[in-house]
């Protein structure tokens, strides 16, 4: 079956989550505290079955592209990218990632993933500005968006609770020069 969305970069390629894609290791990636401890779905307990429903809404999606991160070397899916949701009024969208499988973590990969799907979103759909909300505390989150030439917008202070604690939440921003 031909690809939806097909992104290739150096070492990586974005291909749209298909339903087969939701086995014990993606599984694995949602329920693993490490993984887990900046992204919103640790409050919500995750089975293979909500999951696949997850997956499944973003099929036919008009305002939500989500996709696969996949090394090129041996066609193996560490993780996901989703575009969206998409204002197709004032062009602008969230931009959200999560690399599952932690040996690929510190390698550049999330750097690459945000750079494929920001010039996508800015040459293919013609959008005009992109976000990214992510925790003080995520240092790589926040290196990984500026290394692909994002910068801090805003900060809002004390909006979420981590670790028993409020802690601010940056808003990373690009926009589309052209
Ligand atoms: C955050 C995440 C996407 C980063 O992915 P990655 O592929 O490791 O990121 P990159 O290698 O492209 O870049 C990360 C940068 O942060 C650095 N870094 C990683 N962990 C760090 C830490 N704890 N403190 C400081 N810097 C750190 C890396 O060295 C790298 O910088 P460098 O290239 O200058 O050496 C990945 O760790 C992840 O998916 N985490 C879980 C889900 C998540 O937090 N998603 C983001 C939600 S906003």
């Amino acid at each position: 079956m031909e690809y939806k969305h097909y992104i290739e970069g150096e070492k990586i390629y974005l291909r749209e989550v298909r339903i087969t894609d939701v086995n014990e290791e993606y599984y694995q990636w949602m329920n693993d505290s490490e993984v887990n401890q900046y992204l919103e779905t640790r409050f919500i307990p995750q089975s293979i079955e909500s999951i696949r429903k997850y997956v499944e809404k973003f099929d036919g999606s008009m305002n939500e592209i989500f996709l696969a991160i996949c090394l090129k070397e041996n066609d193996k899916h560490i993780g996901n990218i989703k575009l969206g949701p998409i204002n197709w009024i004032h062009r602008f969208s969230d931009v959200s990632l999560i690399l599952g499988d932690k040996n690929y973590w510190g390698k550049g990969i999330a750097t690459e993933a945000i750079k494929l799907i920001t010039n996508y979103a800015f040459t293919v759909l013609n959008l005009h500005k992109l976000r990214a909300g992510c925790y003080e505390q995520n240092v790589a989150s926040k290196k990984a968006f500026e290394k692909a030439g994002y910068g801090v917008e805003s900060v809002f202070n004390k909006q979420y609770m981590f670790n028993s604690k409020y802690v601010n939440i940056f808003s990373l921003t690009i926009f589309n020069e052209k």
